[in-house]
């Protein structure tokens, strides 16, 4: 099979699609790898790495789309790259096209057979290439908030693990999923004081063992969220109610008696943010500042942190990668549940019930076009 890797033209993306490493695997299964020049420069891997695994570097988007049988991809893609869609094309990327009308028409009309990475499903039914993004963006929010904690950054001048003598900065994450879990291990281990709030309460048990009682676990309330986001330093937005908006669990009110100069990171601020001062912010302006109290809303952190970004992801999404490759798309999609799953489109049919349901769309299931 030849796989096209192009460029991300998406504002702000850093990320790439296939690493050396899964140029090295591809070359070596004896598929034909076509790298855009500079497609990995911004996550610090070089052309010349990538020809040196056997990857042949084309100049322009144009003629890798149009040589390969699949494009691998990071972000869903931009009006300027739907005119390189056409039939056969097997699309492997993010595509949320809930939202996404002309994308998801253009997808149709082409026929091109489009594999969403937020919707390839394992047995365990998660979503196995969401869940790095989510550990890089739990991991990151505590760096970031612990950043925006020093005075220089408006923040209230606090060391999150405190010095002897002097207690360690107070930490409150709301949500205690991959995103909550991965921000408790950060925090813990710079040394705060951290309190973690989920409504699931196997889940708060979970943890509490997890961290062997390191962290304090609080029953998801508004009274208890209220005395946690006031007394608290730095708060972290980790919840998700999967297919909705985020709840506003931080009300305007409750932000107007933080302290001030504590910190907010809504990581969830790409479902709407569980913060209700909170809106979305990008790399370029990252923060604002609502009654004294700043606010770190940025809806794809883990571009800050392209290089381990594309490895975590890669390292996720790779295998599937292989797959495809090795099988095929059909064949692949008939073989393996959790590619199926991340059928979205097929030889012009809608084939994901919750956008096509969205949409006011016909859907028709991928098993019935196999
Ligand atoms: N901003 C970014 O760059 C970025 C990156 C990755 C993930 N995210 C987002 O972060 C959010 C969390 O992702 P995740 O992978 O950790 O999800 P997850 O499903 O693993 O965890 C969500 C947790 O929220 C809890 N929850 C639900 N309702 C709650 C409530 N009312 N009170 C307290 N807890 C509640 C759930 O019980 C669960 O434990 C998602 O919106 C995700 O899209 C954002």
């Amino acid at each position: 099979m030849i796989i096209g890797v192009p460029k991300e033209v998406k504002d702000h993306e850093t990320r790439v699609g296939i690493t050396p490493a899964g140029v090295k695997a591809l070359s070596d299964a004896g598929h034909k790898v076509l790298v855009e020049h500079n497609a990995g420069a911004l996550s610090s891997f070089t052309d010349d790495e990538y020809q040196a695994v056997g990857a042949e570097i084309v100049g322009d988007a144009f003629n890798v789309w149009r040589n390969a049988d699949m494009v691998v991809k990071v972000k869903e893609p931009v009006p300027t790259e739907y005119y390189h869609f056409r039939e056969n094309l097997v699309l492997f990327t993010f595509l949320h096209l809930a939202p996404m009308r002309d994308l998801t028409q253009g997808l149709l009309d082409k026929k091109v057979t489009g594999i969403a990475y937020e919707t390839v499903k394992d047995r365990a039914g998660t979503l196995p290439l969401l869940t790095p993004m989510s550990e890089v963006a739990g991991r990151l929010s505590v760096q970031i908030g612990a950043a925006y904690l020093e005075k220089e950054h408006g923040g209230r001048g606090v060391l999150l693990g405190g010095v002897p003598g002097v207690p360690p900065g107070n930490v409150c994450i709301i949500g205690g999923g991959i995103v909550g879990t991965n921000a408790a291990k950060i925090a813990l281990g710079m040394g705060a004081k951290v309190t973690l709030v989920d409504l699931n309460l196997n889940r708060l048990r979970e943890l509490d063992d997890i961290f062997s009682g390191r962290l304090y676990t609080l029953a998801s309330n508004a009274y208890n969220i209220e005395r946690a986001a006031i007394e608290a330093d730095l708060v972290i937005g980790g919840v998700l109610i999967p297919g909705a908006a985020a709840p506003k669990l931080v009300t305007k009110a409750m932000v107007s008696k933080m302290k001030k100069g504590a910190v907010i990171v809504d990581v969830a601020i790409d479902q709407g943010g569980c913060i209700e001062t909170a809106h979305p912010t990008t790399h370029s302006d990252p923060s604002f500042v609502v009654d004294g109290v700043v606010h770190y809303c940025v809806t794809n952190m883990p571009a800050a942190v392209p290089n381990t970004s594309t490895l975590a992801l890669t390292n996720a999404t790779f295998p599937y990668v292989m797959t495809l490759a090795r099988l095929g798309a059909k064949a692949a999609i008939k073989d393996n549940a959790a590619v199926a799953e991340g059928v979205n489109t097929y030889d012009g049919h809608l084939t994901y019930k919750a956008v096509a349901e969205g949409q006011g769309r016909d859907f028709t299931p991928i098993q019935s076009l196999l």
